[in-house]
């Protein structure tokens, strides 16, 4: 044991190896559980270690592959190192790594994608065959076999409990200043003996902030000193502004018309930059008092409580840029205060979800003028990253909003389109649609009064007229005037794409 060795139980020491030999103890076709969310916590030895072998095995004429599970994306040294020796036979459940998705679209890598909030209890009810081995980063270990959670929770709970082996990654770059920001509840049971979950404010502690681990079932444990993603966000540009202005703007006339206090409701916000800017622009806006229970703390949360804005934010990951990262870790006491870390089936939980009333934001690929949402597919057959928590967050929230700018590829591609091309959100499930150019308000619409109003405020002006003119047309000739559609012409646009490179 090294001097600084976070390892203080003494049978655990002992299983101290180096990432090889645990890498060595993983069977080909194993079913393995990892660590991660949106690149936090995820293990960083093991996995490389385990590329290493399987290139090696791979070469000698064998065929290693794994069933890779994990609670979200991770980073180049998991997802990408794996993926890069096509060593990953099934990925679930939200990746967003380019070597990943290339093997998916060209279906070298099976890929389920399931709701975050479904992924412990389908495992835990059997639905996706057994767990054979987890690999998970802690921050310590202490005397009595608890483990000190690192930068995420994700499913780590239950690959824990269900797997028959687990490799810990004990990782020394993560702060120490981490014990006591978790909340792991261990009061979920199978139905018919679920018991409703005691939490009733987003900041509530329900649980303890360990990780349990039967230290019969550890078969190594690796210590590292290696730092999590911690990838850039773009700083916010005119269009997410523009975006960010608009939901503003939305929200305080709900507040003016009595349908939000004026703290808001606890706050949802998604991945990426789009999302990131959102949240600077509610740190410069008029409310104050707010929380959140959300999925992911990325920069923007972190500087709404460094303002004070925010009071207490509640999310399964802290997915930061190195220099939020370096803020974070110098002053880990103010936020150990307004931070809870939980397994992402409480941060995502539906009955919770709804309970809360969230404000749930989060950006799309795609909106069809129906208002039918696409988070996940290109093009309508290749997969982007994966639904994530969009759709736990979107059919509960107390207002569920989705953004996008309205064109991508430099003006290429409309984000509004007469039909979505793959629909993950379904028009029950979206009350809001925001573009640069507007937002349109769907609730207490019918399907055409929703075509108009988000043809007006959210498609770009050069795709305006012919989004109209297909509407109109709908309207005049489909059997169905209900949802009407020209079903030889809904998806032109999109052929029209791949053919043309335009739409
Ligand atoms: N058709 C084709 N491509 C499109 C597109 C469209 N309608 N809209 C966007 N894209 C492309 C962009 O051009 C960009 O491509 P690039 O990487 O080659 O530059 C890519 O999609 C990402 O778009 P970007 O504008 O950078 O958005 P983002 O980083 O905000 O990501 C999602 C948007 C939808 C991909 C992302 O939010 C996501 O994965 N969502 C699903 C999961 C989720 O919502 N999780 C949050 C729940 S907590």
């Amino acid at each position: 044991m090294s001097p600084i060795s976070r390892i203080h139980h003494p049978a655990l020491r002992q299983k101290i190896m180096s990432a090889e030999a645990a890498a060595a103890l993983i069977p080909a076709g194993a079913h393995v559980g990892m660590s991660g969310f949106t690149g936090a916590g995820y293990p960083k030895a093991v996995p490389a270690a385990l590329a290493r072998r399987i290139e090696r095995l791979n070469a000698a004429g064998e065929n290693f592959r794994i069933g890779l599970w994990t609670g979200a994306s991770t980073a180049p040294e998991l997802d990408g190192a794996l993926a890069k020796v096509h060593g990953i036979d099934m990925r679930l459940p939200y990746q967003s790594d380019p070597t990943c998705r290339a093997q998916i679209n060209s279906g070298q890598m099976q890929y389920i994608d399931i709701h975050l909030s479904h992924v412990a209890q389908f495992v835990w009810f059997g639905f996706l065959g057994h767990l054979d081995v987890a690999v998970v980063e802690v921050a310590g270990i202490l005397p009595d076999g608890r483990l000190i959670p690192s930068s995420s929770v994700g499913n780590n709970k239950t690959w824990l409990e269900q797997a028959d082996q687990v490799i810990l990654e004990v990782n020394r770059w993560q702060n120490p200043g981490l014990e006591g920001m978790h909340d792991i509840y261990y009061g979920t049971e199978r139905p018919p003996h679920r018991q409703p979950i005691p939490l009733v404010r987003p900041n509530d502690r329900i649980g303890e902030p360990y990780l349990h681990c039967d230290p019969a079932k550890v078969i190594a444990v690796v210590e590292t000193q290696l730092p999590d993603r911690n990838s850039s966000f773009a700083a916010p540009d005119a269009l997410s502004r523009r975006i960010a202005g608009h939901i503003i703007e939305f929200l305080q006339q709900e507040v003016s018309r009595d349908r939000l206090p004026k703290e808001l409701l606890p706050l949802q916000s998604g991945v990426g930059n789009m999302a990131n800017a959102v949240l600077a622009g509610l740190n410069e806006g008029p409310f104050d008092g707010m929380t959140a229970y959300t999925e992911v703390l990325q920069d923007g949360m972190l500087e709404l409580l460094s303002s004070g804005k925010l009071l207490s934010a509640s999310a399964t990951a802290i997915s930061l840029s190195p220099a939020a990262m370096d803020d974070f870790n110098a002053r880990i006491d103010f936020y150990r205060e307004r931070i809870v870390l939980r397994p992402q089936e409480i941060s995502n939980h539906p009955e919770l979800i709804r309970r809360l009333g969230l404000i749930a934001m989060n950006a799309m690929i795609e909106a069809d003028i129906y208002g039918n949402v696409n988070s996940t597919h290109v093009m309508g057959s290749s997969i982007m990253n994966g639904i994530g928590g969009s759709g736990d967050f979107a059919r509960n929230a107390y207002l569920s909003i989705f953004m996008t700018p309205s064109t991508a590829k430099d003006g290429a591609i409309s984000c509004i389109v007469p039909m979505a091309s793959h629909v993950d959100h379904t028009e029950h499930d979206v009350q809001v649609i925001v573009t640069e150019q507007g937002l349109a308000d769907l609730r207490g619409l019918s399907p055409t009064q929703r075509a108009r109003v988000v043809i007006e405020k959210c498609a770009h002006p050069d795709y305006r007229p012919a989004l109209l003119d297909y509407f109109e047309r709908a309207l005049r000739e489909a059997p169905g005037k209900h949802t009407p559609h020209l079903l030889g012409e809904a998806l032109s646009w999109h052929t029209r794409y791949l053919q043309t490179g335009h739409m």
